[in-house]
Protein backbone atom coordinates (compact mmCIF):
# COMPACT_ATOMS: atom_id res chain seq x y z
CA UNK A 1 0.00 0.00 0.00
CA UNK A 2 1.37 3.66 -0.79
CA UNK A 3 2.46 5.30 1.82
CA UNK A 4 0.09 8.38 1.51
CA UNK A 5 -3.00 5.73 1.19
CA UNK A 6 -2.68 4.14 4.49
CA UNK A 7 -4.71 5.23 7.25
CA UNK A 8 -1.49 5.40 8.90
CA UNK A 9 -0.76 8.26 7.02
CA UNK A 10 -3.05 10.80 8.54
CA UNK A 11 -2.63 10.00 12.21
CA UNK A 12 1.03 10.81 11.44
CA UNK A 13 0.63 13.98 9.90
CA UNK A 14 -1.69 14.73 13.23
CA UNK A 15 1.31 13.31 15.22
CA UNK A 16 4.13 15.55 13.75
CA UNK A 17 1.30 18.79 13.91
CA UNK A 18 1.03 17.80 17.58
CA UNK A 19 5.12 17.43 17.85
CA UNK A 20 5.74 21.24 15.84
CA UNK A 21 5.01 22.38 19.65
CA UNK A 22 6.83 19.67 21.74
CA UNK A 23 10.44 20.02 22.56
CA UNK A 24 12.83 17.44 23.59
CA UNK A 25 13.82 19.04 26.39
CA UNK A 26 10.22 19.25 28.02
CA UNK A 27 9.70 15.03 27.28
CA UNK A 28 12.56 14.41 29.03
CA UNK A 29 12.25 17.03 31.95
CA UNK A 30 8.50 15.12 32.19
CA UNK A 31 9.94 11.73 32.09
CA UNK A 32 13.36 10.38 33.88
CA UNK A 33 12.45 7.01 32.30
CA UNK A 34 12.55 8.07 28.51
CA UNK A 35 16.61 6.95 28.05
CA UNK A 36 15.20 3.23 29.57
CA UNK A 37 11.91 3.36 27.87
CA UNK A 38 13.62 4.78 24.46
CA UNK A 39 16.72 2.23 24.27
CA UNK A 40 17.40 -1.10 23.14
CA UNK A 41 20.39 -3.76 22.35
CA UNK A 42 21.47 -6.53 20.65
CA UNK A 43 24.71 -8.47 21.49
CA UNK A 44 26.87 -6.13 19.94
CA UNK A 45 25.28 -2.69 19.56
CA UNK A 46 23.40 -0.80 21.99
CA UNK A 47 20.82 2.03 20.52
CA UNK A 48 19.68 4.74 22.72
CA UNK A 49 16.70 6.44 20.62
CA UNK A 50 15.44 8.33 23.64
CA UNK A 51 17.07 12.02 22.16
CA UNK A 52 13.82 11.65 19.34
CA UNK A 53 11.38 13.30 18.48
CA UNK A 54 8.95 10.90 19.30
CA UNK A 55 6.71 9.34 22.30
CA UNK A 56 4.66 5.89 22.41
CA UNK A 57 1.56 6.76 20.21
CA UNK A 58 3.78 8.01 17.63
CA UNK A 59 6.26 4.87 17.98
CA UNK A 60 3.48 2.60 18.08
CA UNK A 61 1.94 4.29 14.53
CA UNK A 62 5.65 4.04 13.22
CA UNK A 63 5.99 0.76 13.68
CA UNK A 64 2.30 0.11 12.55
CA UNK A 65 3.27 1.33 9.33
CA UNK A 66 6.05 -1.86 8.84
CA UNK A 67 3.20 -4.67 9.40
CA UNK A 68 1.21 -2.56 6.87
CA UNK A 69 3.50 -2.81 4.59
CA UNK A 70 4.37 -6.47 5.03
CA UNK A 71 7.44 -6.40 6.24
CA UNK A 72 7.89 -9.66 8.05
CA UNK A 73 6.39 -11.55 4.35
CA UNK A 74 9.19 -9.51 2.61
CA UNK A 75 11.91 -10.10 5.30
CA UNK A 76 11.21 -13.98 4.53
CA UNK A 77 10.87 -13.54 1.02
CA UNK A 78 14.28 -12.12 0.78
CA UNK A 79 15.74 -14.52 3.66
CA UNK A 80 14.34 -17.52 1.86
CA UNK A 81 15.33 -16.31 -1.50
CA UNK A 82 12.74 -15.46 -3.75
CA UNK A 83 13.32 -13.65 -6.37
CA UNK A 84 12.50 -9.48 -4.64
CA UNK A 85 14.75 -7.53 -7.19
CA UNK A 86 11.98 -8.02 -9.75
CA UNK A 87 13.00 -5.62 -12.08
CA UNK A 88 16.26 -7.40 -12.63
CA UNK A 89 14.66 -10.80 -11.91
CA UNK A 90 17.63 -11.65 -8.62
CA UNK A 91 16.90 -13.15 -5.31
CA UNK A 92 18.27 -10.91 -2.84
CA UNK A 93 20.59 -13.22 -0.88
CA UNK A 94 24.26 -11.51 0.77
CA UNK A 95 22.30 -12.59 4.36
CA UNK A 96 22.79 -16.56 2.61
CA UNK A 97 26.74 -15.44 2.64
CA UNK A 98 26.96 -15.27 6.55
CA UNK A 99 23.96 -17.56 7.24
CA UNK A 100 24.90 -20.44 9.26
CA UNK A 101 25.77 -23.34 6.70
CA UNK A 102 23.85 -25.95 8.59
CA UNK A 103 20.69 -24.79 6.45
CA UNK A 104 21.14 -25.11 2.98
CA UNK A 105 19.47 -22.80 0.53
CA UNK A 106 18.86 -23.33 -3.07
CA UNK A 107 19.08 -20.65 -5.83
CA UNK A 108 17.11 -22.50 -9.21
CA UNK A 109 19.02 -26.14 -9.46
CA UNK A 110 22.30 -24.71 -7.29
CA UNK A 111 22.72 -25.35 -3.87
CA UNK A 112 24.29 -22.28 -2.90
CA UNK A 113 25.36 -23.02 0.95
CA UNK A 114 27.70 -25.91 -1.06
CA UNK A 115 28.39 -23.15 -3.10
CA UNK A 116 29.35 -20.05 -0.51
CA UNK A 117 31.11 -23.03 1.71
CA UNK A 118 33.39 -23.89 -1.69
CA UNK A 119 34.43 -20.26 -2.54
CA UNK A 120 35.29 -19.47 0.96
CA UNK A 121 37.42 -22.62 1.44
CA UNK A 122 39.42 -21.85 -2.33
CA UNK A 123 39.52 -17.94 -1.04
CA UNK A 124 41.36 -19.02 3.20
CA UNK A 125 43.10 -21.46 0.67
CA UNK A 126 44.91 -19.19 -1.70
CA UNK A 127 45.21 -16.25 0.83
CA UNK A 128 46.86 -19.02 3.48
CA UNK A 129 49.33 -19.67 0.74
CA UNK A 130 49.98 -15.91 0.38
CA UNK A 131 50.94 -15.33 4.33
CA UNK A 132 53.09 -18.64 4.20
CA UNK A 133 54.72 -17.61 1.46
CA UNK A 134 53.61 -21.00 -0.63
CA UNK A 135 52.35 -18.37 -2.97
CA UNK A 136 55.29 -16.22 -4.17
CA UNK A 137 55.77 -13.39 -6.86
CA UNK A 138 57.33 -13.98 -9.67
CA UNK A 139 61.54 -13.38 -8.23
CA UNK A 140 60.35 -15.46 -5.62
CA UNK A 141 59.68 -12.67 -2.98
CA UNK A 142 56.43 -13.41 -0.12
CA UNK A 143 53.52 -11.70 -1.53
CA UNK A 144 52.85 -8.57 1.31
CA UNK A 145 50.85 -6.08 -0.56
CA UNK A 146 47.57 -6.39 -2.79
CA UNK A 147 45.90 -3.92 -4.70
CA UNK A 148 42.74 -3.92 -5.24
CA UNK A 149 41.03 -2.42 -8.20
CA UNK A 150 37.54 -2.22 -8.49
CA UNK A 151 34.92 0.79 -7.98
CA UNK A 152 31.28 1.09 -6.06
CA UNK A 153 30.71 -1.78 -3.66
CA UNK A 154 33.27 -3.48 -5.39
CA UNK A 155 35.41 -0.76 -3.44
CA UNK A 156 34.03 0.69 -0.51
CA UNK A 157 32.80 -2.26 1.80
CA UNK A 158 36.48 -3.78 1.63
CA UNK A 159 37.93 -0.20 2.10
CA UNK A 160 35.53 0.61 5.21
CA UNK A 161 36.07 -2.84 7.11
CA UNK A 162 40.01 -2.80 6.38
CA UNK A 163 40.41 0.74 7.70
CA UNK A 164 37.98 0.14 10.43
CA UNK A 165 39.57 -3.09 11.70
CA UNK A 166 43.25 -1.76 10.63
CA UNK A 167 43.88 -2.47 14.47
CA UNK A 168 43.24 -6.09 13.45
CA UNK A 169 45.81 -6.13 10.74
CA UNK A 170 48.78 -9.19 10.34
CA UNK A 171 51.92 -7.60 10.41
CA UNK A 172 53.97 -6.92 7.67
CA UNK A 173 50.99 -6.30 5.00
CA UNK A 174 49.70 -3.57 3.19
CA UNK A 175 46.68 -3.05 1.02
CA UNK A 176 45.53 -0.37 -1.38
CA UNK A 177 42.50 0.30 -2.91
CA UNK A 178 42.22 1.68 -6.89
CA UNK A 179 38.96 2.94 -7.73
CA UNK A 180 38.59 5.96 -9.59
CA UNK A 181 39.72 6.54 -13.43
CA UNK A 182 41.33 9.52 -12.78
CA UNK A 183 44.88 8.07 -12.96
CA UNK A 184 46.32 9.95 -10.08
CA UNK A 185 44.17 7.37 -8.19
CA UNK A 186 46.14 4.36 -9.84
CA UNK A 187 49.54 6.18 -10.60
CA UNK A 188 49.55 6.96 -7.09
CA UNK A 189 49.58 3.51 -5.44
CA UNK A 190 51.97 2.23 -8.50
CA UNK A 191 54.76 4.66 -7.25
CA UNK A 192 54.71 2.97 -3.81
CA UNK A 193 54.39 -0.76 -4.41
CA UNK A 194 56.76 -3.26 -5.44
CA UNK A 195 56.13 -4.54 -8.52
CA UNK A 196 57.76 -8.79 -6.83
CA UNK A 197 55.60 -8.34 -3.83
CA UNK A 198 52.45 -7.20 -5.04
CA UNK A 199 49.28 -8.83 -6.29
CA UNK A 200 46.79 -7.41 -7.65
CA UNK A 201 42.43 -8.28 -7.48
CA UNK A 202 40.34 -6.90 -9.89
CA UNK A 203 36.77 -6.67 -8.25
CA UNK A 204 33.56 -6.56 -10.84
CA UNK A 205 30.90 -8.41 -10.82
CA UNK A 206 29.91 -7.65 -14.15
CA UNK A 207 33.63 -7.10 -15.20
CA UNK A 208 32.41 -4.74 -17.99
CA UNK A 209 32.80 -1.68 -15.11
CA UNK A 210 34.62 1.04 -17.04
CA UNK A 211 37.03 2.10 -14.53
CA UNK A 212 37.86 -1.07 -13.23
CA UNK A 213 39.22 -2.30 -16.68
CA UNK A 214 40.46 0.44 -17.44
CA UNK A 215 42.54 0.38 -13.73
CA UNK A 216 42.43 -3.14 -14.48
CA UNK A 217 44.19 -2.90 -18.30
CA UNK A 218 46.94 0.16 -17.07
CA UNK A 219 47.92 -1.90 -14.24
CA UNK A 220 48.65 -4.88 -16.29
CA UNK A 221 50.64 -2.94 -18.26
CA UNK A 222 52.58 -1.12 -15.77
CA UNK A 223 53.52 -4.87 -14.45
CA UNK A 224 54.46 -5.94 -18.19
CA UNK A 225 56.55 -2.84 -18.65
CA UNK A 226 58.34 -2.88 -15.28
CA UNK A 227 60.04 -6.67 -15.46
CA UNK A 228 57.09 -8.60 -15.21
CA UNK A 229 56.27 -11.14 -17.93
CA UNK A 230 53.13 -12.36 -19.89
CA UNK A 231 53.70 -15.76 -17.81
CA UNK A 232 54.39 -14.19 -13.95
CA UNK A 233 50.73 -12.67 -14.80
CA UNK A 234 48.78 -15.22 -13.30
CA UNK A 235 51.17 -15.24 -9.96
CA UNK A 236 49.93 -11.67 -9.72
CA UNK A 237 46.73 -10.90 -10.89
CA UNK A 238 43.41 -12.68 -9.81
CA UNK A 239 39.97 -11.73 -10.02
CA UNK A 240 36.48 -11.42 -7.64
CA UNK A 241 33.71 -12.14 -10.51
CA UNK A 242 30.30 -13.37 -11.73
CA UNK A 243 31.52 -12.77 -15.39
CA UNK A 244 34.26 -15.48 -15.58
CA UNK A 245 34.54 -15.56 -19.14
CA UNK A 246 34.84 -11.92 -19.37
CA UNK A 247 37.73 -12.26 -16.65
CA UNK A 248 39.30 -15.26 -18.86
CA UNK A 249 38.81 -12.84 -21.51
CA UNK A 250 40.64 -10.17 -19.79
CA UNK A 251 43.82 -12.75 -19.26
CA UNK A 252 42.67 -13.57 -15.70
CA UNK A 253 42.79 -17.74 -15.39
CA UNK A 254 40.32 -19.68 -14.50
CA UNK A 255 41.70 -20.57 -11.53
CA UNK A 256 42.52 -17.83 -10.24
CA UNK A 257 38.78 -16.38 -10.03
CA UNK A 258 36.51 -16.17 -7.22
CA UNK A 259 33.36 -16.07 -7.94
CA UNK A 260 30.43 -14.38 -6.87
CA UNK A 261 26.55 -14.19 -8.17
CA UNK A 262 23.59 -12.68 -9.27
CA UNK A 263 22.03 -13.10 -6.00
CA UNK A 264 24.54 -10.72 -4.49
CA UNK A 265 24.24 -7.14 -5.19
CA UNK A 266 27.40 -5.10 -5.45
CA UNK A 267 26.31 -2.83 -2.49
CA UNK A 268 25.76 -5.89 -0.35
CA UNK A 269 28.78 -8.07 -1.27
CA UNK A 270 32.15 -7.44 0.97
CA UNK A 271 30.88 -10.42 2.74
CA UNK A 272 31.38 -12.58 -0.54
CA UNK A 273 34.82 -12.91 -2.29
CA UNK A 274 34.82 -9.06 -2.82
CA UNK A 275 36.05 -9.44 1.27
CA UNK A 276 39.36 -11.00 -0.18
CA UNK A 277 41.39 -7.71 0.36
CA UNK A 278 39.83 -8.40 3.84
CA UNK A 279 40.47 -11.42 4.21
CA UNK A 280 44.25 -11.31 3.33
CA UNK A 281 44.52 -8.03 5.83
CA UNK A 282 42.72 -9.69 8.87
CA UNK A 283 43.05 -13.19 8.09
CA UNK A 284 40.48 -16.45 7.63
CA UNK A 285 39.28 -16.27 11.32
CA UNK A 286 39.05 -12.40 11.10
CA UNK A 287 36.73 -12.34 8.59
CA UNK A 288 34.71 -15.00 9.88
CA UNK A 289 34.24 -13.26 13.10
CA UNK A 290 32.97 -10.15 11.00
CA UNK A 291 30.61 -12.57 9.33
CA UNK A 292 29.44 -13.82 12.73
CA UNK A 293 28.57 -9.89 13.71
CA UNK A 294 26.34 -9.72 10.33
CA UNK A 295 24.77 -13.26 11.30
CA UNK A 296 24.03 -12.09 15.11
CA UNK A 297 21.67 -9.33 13.06
CA UNK A 298 20.09 -10.83 10.86
CA UNK A 299 19.26 -13.12 13.48
CA UNK A 300 17.96 -10.32 15.84
CA UNK A 301 16.25 -8.91 12.52
CA UNK A 302 14.49 -11.61 11.96
CA UNK A 303 13.34 -12.97 15.43
CA UNK A 304 13.15 -9.69 18.07
CA UNK A 305 9.74 -8.12 17.77
CA UNK A 306 9.69 -4.80 16.22
CA UNK A 307 9.44 -2.70 19.16
CA UNK A 308 13.13 -3.50 19.94
CA UNK A 309 14.06 -4.91 16.60
CA UNK A 310 17.40 -2.54 15.99
CA UNK A 311 17.37 -2.39 12.46
CA UNK A 312 13.42 -1.62 12.41
CA UNK A 313 13.55 0.98 15.03
CA UNK A 314 16.09 3.04 13.13
CA UNK A 315 14.07 2.67 10.24
CA UNK A 316 10.79 3.71 10.94
CA UNK A 317 12.70 6.92 12.89
CA UNK A 318 14.04 7.45 9.46
CA UNK A 319 10.77 7.56 7.89
CA UNK A 320 8.70 9.91 10.67
CA UNK A 321 11.90 12.93 9.70
CA UNK A 322 11.87 11.98 5.94
CA UNK A 323 8.24 11.87 5.69
CA UNK A 324 6.64 13.83 8.15
CA UNK A 325 9.02 16.25 9.92
CA UNK A 326 10.36 17.11 6.64
CA UNK A 327 14.32 16.37 6.78
CA UNK A 328 15.67 15.67 3.59
CA UNK A 329 19.44 14.95 4.85
CA UNK A 330 20.36 12.55 7.57
CA UNK A 331 23.81 12.50 9.16
CA UNK A 332 26.03 9.75 9.91
CA UNK A 333 28.99 10.80 12.52
CA UNK A 334 30.90 8.23 13.89
CA UNK A 335 32.94 9.51 17.23
CA UNK A 336 35.52 6.56 15.84
CA UNK A 337 38.48 7.48 13.92
CA UNK A 338 38.45 4.08 12.12
CA UNK A 339 34.98 4.85 10.97
CA UNK A 340 35.81 7.47 8.82
CA UNK A 341 34.83 5.46 5.68
CA UNK A 342 31.56 4.57 6.77
CA UNK A 343 29.53 7.81 5.70
CA UNK A 344 30.77 6.79 2.44
CA UNK A 345 30.02 3.68 2.75
CA UNK A 346 26.77 4.39 3.74
CA UNK A 347 25.80 6.65 0.72
CA UNK A 348 26.33 4.09 -1.66
CA UNK A 349 23.94 1.71 0.46
CA UNK A 350 21.46 3.86 1.70
CA UNK A 351 21.04 6.39 -1.62
CA UNK A 352 21.72 3.47 -4.33
CA UNK A 353 19.07 1.51 -2.62
CA UNK A 354 16.08 3.57 -1.57
CA UNK A 355 17.30 6.75 -4.28
CA UNK A 356 13.71 5.81 -6.13
CA UNK A 357 10.88 7.72 -7.60
CA UNK A 358 9.01 4.75 -8.55
CA UNK A 359 7.58 2.09 -6.48
CA UNK A 360 7.68 -1.64 -7.11
CA UNK A 361 5.51 -1.50 -9.37
CA UNK A 362 6.73 1.46 -11.52
CA UNK A 363 4.38 3.76 -10.30
CA UNK A 364 5.75 7.26 -9.13
CA UNK A 365 5.91 7.22 -5.74
CA UNK A 366 4.16 9.98 -4.66
CA UNK A 367 6.01 10.42 -0.75
CA UNK A 368 10.15 11.12 -0.60
CA UNK A 369 11.73 8.46 -0.55
CA UNK A 370 15.38 7.81 0.50
CA UNK A 371 17.36 10.88 2.17
CA UNK A 372 20.98 12.62 1.34
CA UNK A 373 22.89 10.79 3.26
CA UNK A 374 26.39 12.27 4.42
CA UNK A 375 29.01 12.74 7.72
CA UNK A 376 32.02 11.96 8.56
CA UNK A 377 33.73 11.39 11.95
CA UNK A 378 33.55 13.46 15.43
CA UNK A 379 35.07 15.51 16.28
CA UNK A 380 36.63 17.04 13.03
CA UNK A 381 32.52 18.06 11.92
CA UNK A 382 32.55 19.64 15.01
CA UNK A 383 34.43 22.37 13.92
CA UNK A 384 33.30 22.30 10.41
CA UNK A 385 29.32 21.96 9.41
CA UNK A 386 27.91 21.59 13.63
CA UNK A 387 27.11 25.13 13.31
CA UNK A 388 24.67 24.28 10.57
CA UNK A 389 23.33 21.21 12.52
CA UNK A 390 23.38 23.44 15.69
CA UNK A 391 22.23 26.76 14.34
CA UNK A 392 21.17 26.77 10.60
CA UNK A 393 17.50 26.24 9.20
CA UNK A 394 18.04 22.92 7.78
CA UNK A 395 16.83 19.43 10.00
CA UNK A 396 19.39 17.04 10.06
CA UNK A 397 18.69 13.73 12.48
CA UNK A 398 21.26 12.38 13.34
CA UNK A 399 23.18 9.04 13.89
CA UNK A 400 26.02 8.95 16.42
CA UNK A 401 28.82 6.06 17.02
CA UNK A 402 31.06 5.34 19.64
CA UNK A 403 32.79 2.80 21.20
CA UNK A 404 32.73 2.51 25.27
CA UNK A 405 36.80 1.30 24.45
CA UNK A 406 39.33 2.34 22.21
CA UNK A 407 41.88 0.33 20.54
CA UNK A 408 44.70 3.07 21.42
CA UNK A 409 44.60 4.69 24.32
CA UNK A 410 45.89 7.47 25.14
CA UNK A 411 45.88 9.91 27.88
CA UNK A 412 42.29 11.42 28.49
CA UNK A 413 41.41 11.31 24.83
CA UNK A 414 38.98 8.71 24.59
CA UNK A 415 37.58 10.16 27.23
CA UNK A 416 37.50 13.71 26.07
CA UNK A 417 36.23 11.69 22.48
CA UNK A 418 32.97 10.24 24.04
CA UNK A 419 32.42 13.21 26.15
CA UNK A 420 32.39 15.21 22.92
CA UNK A 421 30.08 12.66 21.28
CA UNK A 422 27.41 13.41 24.00
CA UNK A 423 27.68 16.72 24.03
CA UNK A 424 26.86 16.97 20.62
CA UNK A 425 23.63 15.04 20.97
CA UNK A 426 22.90 16.89 24.08
CA UNK A 427 23.50 20.10 22.46
CA UNK A 428 21.19 19.15 19.66
CA UNK A 429 18.58 17.54 22.11
CA UNK A 430 18.23 21.19 24.59
CA UNK A 431 19.85 23.51 22.50
CA UNK A 432 19.83 26.84 25.08
CA UNK A 433 16.94 29.31 25.50
CA UNK A 434 17.56 33.57 25.08
CA UNK A 435 16.92 33.45 28.92
CA UNK A 436 20.02 31.04 29.02
CA UNK A 437 22.00 32.73 26.65
CA UNK A 438 20.98 36.48 28.58
CA UNK A 439 21.99 35.12 31.26
CA UNK A 440 24.81 33.42 30.07
CA UNK A 441 26.10 36.96 28.53
CA UNK A 442 25.11 38.86 31.76
CA UNK A 443 27.41 36.44 34.18
CA UNK A 444 30.15 37.12 31.22
CA UNK A 445 29.66 40.80 32.46
CA UNK A 446 28.58 42.14 29.25
CA UNK A 447 26.36 45.56 29.48
CA UNK A 448 22.13 45.31 28.93
CA UNK A 449 22.70 47.00 25.39
CA UNK A 450 25.59 44.41 24.47
CA UNK A 451 22.90 41.51 25.90
CA UNK A 452 20.30 42.81 24.04
CA UNK A 453 22.02 42.61 20.55
CA UNK A 454 24.02 39.49 21.20
CA UNK A 455 21.86 36.92 22.73
CA UNK A 456 19.93 36.24 19.70
CA UNK A 457 22.46 34.69 17.85
CA UNK A 458 23.54 32.64 21.03
CA UNK A 459 20.34 30.97 20.81
CA UNK A 460 20.47 27.49 19.97
CA UNK A 461 16.91 25.96 19.01
CA UNK A 462 17.59 22.19 19.76
CA UNK A 463 14.95 19.87 19.43
CA UNK A 464 17.38 17.96 16.83
CA UNK A 465 17.10 14.63 17.05
CA UNK A 466 19.62 11.77 17.34
CA UNK A 467 20.23 7.97 17.78
CA UNK A 468 23.34 7.16 19.73
CA UNK A 469 24.73 3.64 18.90
CA UNK A 470 27.58 2.07 21.64
CA UNK A 471 29.60 -0.71 21.03
CA UNK A 472 31.51 -2.34 23.71
CA UNK A 473 34.69 -1.81 21.04
CA UNK A 474 35.20 -1.79 17.60
CA UNK A 475 35.73 -5.76 16.74
CA UNK A 476 35.06 -7.57 13.34
CA UNK A 477 31.75 -8.75 15.22
CA UNK A 478 30.43 -5.58 16.13
CA UNK A 479 31.68 -3.98 12.87
CA UNK A 480 29.90 -6.80 11.45
CA UNK A 481 26.70 -6.11 13.08
CA UNK A 482 26.92 -1.84 12.82
CA UNK A 483 27.18 -3.06 8.68
CA UNK A 484 24.13 -5.36 8.99
CA UNK A 485 22.23 -3.24 11.09
CA UNK A 486 22.06 -0.81 8.27
CA UNK A 487 21.24 -3.27 5.63
CA UNK A 488 18.53 -4.27 7.09
CA UNK A 489 17.24 -0.65 7.95
CA UNK A 490 18.19 0.45 4.66
CA UNK A 491 15.56 -3.01 3.42
CA UNK A 492 12.97 -1.83 5.62
CA UNK A 493 12.45 1.51 4.38
CA UNK A 494 12.50 0.17 1.09
CA UNK A 495 8.94 -1.86 2.06
CA UNK A 496 8.16 1.01 3.67
CA UNK A 497 8.13 3.16 0.54
CA UNK A 498 7.41 0.14 -1.51
CA UNK A 499 10.38 0.60 -3.53
CA UNK A 500 12.64 -2.12 -5.01
CA UNK A 501 15.80 -1.45 -2.88
CA UNK A 502 18.23 -3.20 -4.70
CA UNK A 503 18.54 -2.25 -8.72
CA UNK A 504 20.54 0.77 -9.28
CA UNK A 505 19.18 2.03 -13.15
CA UNK A 506 19.85 5.50 -12.51
CA UNK A 507 23.42 5.02 -12.61
CA UNK A 508 23.08 3.58 -16.13
CA UNK A 509 22.52 6.62 -18.17
CA UNK A 510 25.48 8.08 -17.26
CA UNK A 511 27.73 5.39 -18.69
CA UNK A 512 26.02 5.43 -21.97
CA UNK A 513 26.21 9.01 -22.22
CA UNK A 514 29.95 8.95 -20.83
CA UNK A 515 30.44 6.76 -24.57
CA UNK A 516 29.01 9.28 -26.53
CA UNK A 517 31.09 12.10 -25.03
CA UNK A 518 34.22 10.50 -24.95
CA UNK A 519 33.74 9.40 -28.81
CA UNK A 520 33.16 12.97 -29.69
CA UNK A 521 35.82 14.41 -27.51
CA UNK A 522 38.17 12.33 -29.09
CA UNK A 523 36.60 12.45 -32.55
CA UNK A 524 35.84 9.42 -33.10
CA UNK A 525 32.41 10.33 -34.07
CA UNK A 526 30.27 13.10 -34.96
CA UNK A 527 27.40 13.28 -32.45
CA UNK A 528 25.06 15.82 -32.25
CA UNK A 529 25.46 17.77 -28.26
CA UNK A 530 23.83 19.94 -26.65
CA UNK A 531 25.06 23.79 -26.65
CA UNK A 532 27.33 23.43 -22.62
CA UNK A 533 28.36 19.96 -23.26
CA UNK A 534 29.74 20.61 -26.91
CA UNK A 535 30.94 24.04 -25.58
CA UNK A 536 32.63 22.16 -22.34
CA UNK A 537 34.34 19.64 -24.59
CA UNK A 538 35.87 22.72 -26.98
CA UNK A 539 37.30 24.06 -24.06
CA UNK A 540 38.45 21.37 -22.23
CA UNK A 541 40.22 19.68 -25.32
CA UNK A 542 42.19 22.89 -26.43
CA UNK A 543 44.90 21.46 -24.64
CA UNK A 544 45.71 18.27 -23.80
CA UNK A 545 48.07 19.01 -21.35
CA UNK A 546 48.78 21.27 -18.42
O1 LIG B 1 27.66 1.96 -11.06
C1 LIG B 1 27.01 1.31 -10.04
C2 LIG B 1 27.44 -0.09 -9.89
O2 LIG B 1 26.72 -0.88 -10.76
C3 LIG B 1 27.27 -0.53 -8.44
O3 LIG B 1 26.01 -0.95 -8.12
C4 LIG B 1 28.33 -1.58 -8.32
O4 LIG B 1 28.62 -1.81 -6.99
C5 LIG B 1 29.46 -0.92 -9.07
O5 LIG B 1 28.83 -0.28 -10.15
C6 LIG B 1 30.55 -1.83 -9.54
O6 LIG B 1 30.07 -2.84 -10.37
P1 LIG B 1 30.94 -4.09 -10.73
O7 LIG B 1 31.25 -4.84 -9.49
O8 LIG B 1 30.09 -4.90 -11.68
O9 LIG B 1 32.20 -3.61 -11.39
Amino acid sequence: MRLDQSPLHDKLISHAKRFGTIHMRDLFEQDPQRFAQFSAESDYLFLDYSKNRIDQDVLDDLLALCEEAGLSEYRERMFSGEIINQTEGREVLHTALRADGAKSLSVGESNITGEIQLTKEKLYRFVEALHTGEHLGYTGKRIDTLVSIGIGGSFLGPLLVNEALEHYAIDGLETHFVANIDGTDLTRVLNKIDIETSLFVIQSKSFKTQETLENALAAKAWFLANGGSESAISGHFVAVSANTSLAMEFGIEAENIFPMWDWVGGRYSLWSAIGLPIIFQIGASGFESLLAGARNIDQHFCKQEASSNLPVLMAVLGVWYNNYLGAETHAVLPYDQYLKQLPGYLQQLDMESNGKSVDIDGEPLTENSGPVIWGDIGCNGQHAYHQLLHQGTRFVPVDFIASRSTHNPLAQHHQHLLANCLAQSQALMAGKTLEQAEQELRSDGYSEADVARLARHKVIAGNKPSNTLVMEALTPESLGALIALYEHKVFVQGVIWGLNSFDQWGVELGKTLETQVYQAMTGQAEIELDSSTQGLIDRLTMRSEV
